[in-house]
């Protein structure tokens, strides 16, 4: 298979670019990073790396007509948390909303028409989109976005025979989650999460979810009245 991963310079995605490399796909890399994609690159001869800033949207790589892809997978991302709510900070929610949410809707435009028949769209969305979480103002509205975008995609593209994945994990160890300060349950290694989305991905999954219990926990949290789960969830933040 060919495959386009974006955000494959860290955690998730460096993994996952890995693991298909390892199982003989060939991988186009996507990162803003020219070391580290440099870095990814020597690890494995079927790393093939894209470098450019998925938000500067009038600088994408064109793509060649009639380079075909059987997978993309919408990886990249980055988590910043709303800290003072009454000093909302605009350009923060625009940079989290930008890379995690308008990126794809880009990523679509110049990727999309050339997947193959029978090929697959992965968007990495997050188990943080699935509730309403303190500080998560920016990073849970573009992750609960993402997951309606790719359920809505899949309205339209089943038809086309193009699949979708929305994947939606736990807690990672990634860069991305050691600035955390708070505990982080059920927490488990990139390698587990990139295993658990090829796994889901080669079944055809429409959805991935992991730690499958957390998960499951996060969607029952979702039936308590709202009243409850936002006095719950201002115990969290405390
Ligand atoms: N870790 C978790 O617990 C967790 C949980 C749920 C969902 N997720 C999602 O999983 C995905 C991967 O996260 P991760 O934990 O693996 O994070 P990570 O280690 O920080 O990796 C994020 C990747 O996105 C790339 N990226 C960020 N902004 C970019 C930009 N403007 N242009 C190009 N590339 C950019 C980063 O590039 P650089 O290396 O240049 O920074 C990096 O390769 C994200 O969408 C995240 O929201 C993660």
């Amino acid at each position: 298979m060919k495959i386009l991963i974006t955000g494959a310079t860290s955690g998730i995605g460096h993994e996952l670019a890995l693991r298909y490399a390892k199982e003989g796909h060939d991988v186009i890399a996507c990162g803003r990073n020219e070391t580290k994609l440099s870095q990814l690159q020597q690890l494995h001869s079927s790393i093939q790396p894209l470098c450019f800033d998925l938000t500067d949207y009038e600088n994408y790589p064109e793509w060649e007509e009639g380079k075909t892809l059987d997978l993309v997978i919408f990886n990249a991302g980055d988590c910043e948390y709303i800290d003072d709510l009454l000093d909302f900070d605009a350009k923060k929610f625009e940079r989290v909303i930008n890379i995690n949410l308008i990126s794809i809707g880009y990523g679509l435009q110049t990727w999309l028409k050339h997947i193959k028949t029978g090929g697959r769209v992965a968007l990495v969305s997050s188990s943080a989109g699935l509730l309403p979480l303190p500080r998560a103002e920016a990073y849970g509205a573009s992750k609960a976005a993402v997951t309606y975008l790719g359920k809505t995609l899949a309205v339209r593209l089943t038809d086309m025979n193009i699949h979708v994945s929305v994947v939606h994990p736990g807690f990672v160890k990634t860069p991305l989650t050691d600035k955390n300060t708070f505990d982080m349950p059920m927490i488990i290694t990139t390698e587990k999460a990139a295993e658990k989305i090829t796994t889901g991905l080669a079944k055809g999954k429409a959805e991935i979810n992991f730690p499958t219990l957390f998960v499951f926990i996060m969607k029952c949290l979702r039936f308590l009245p709202s009243s409850t789960w936002n006095r719950l969830a201002t115990k969290m933040e405390q």
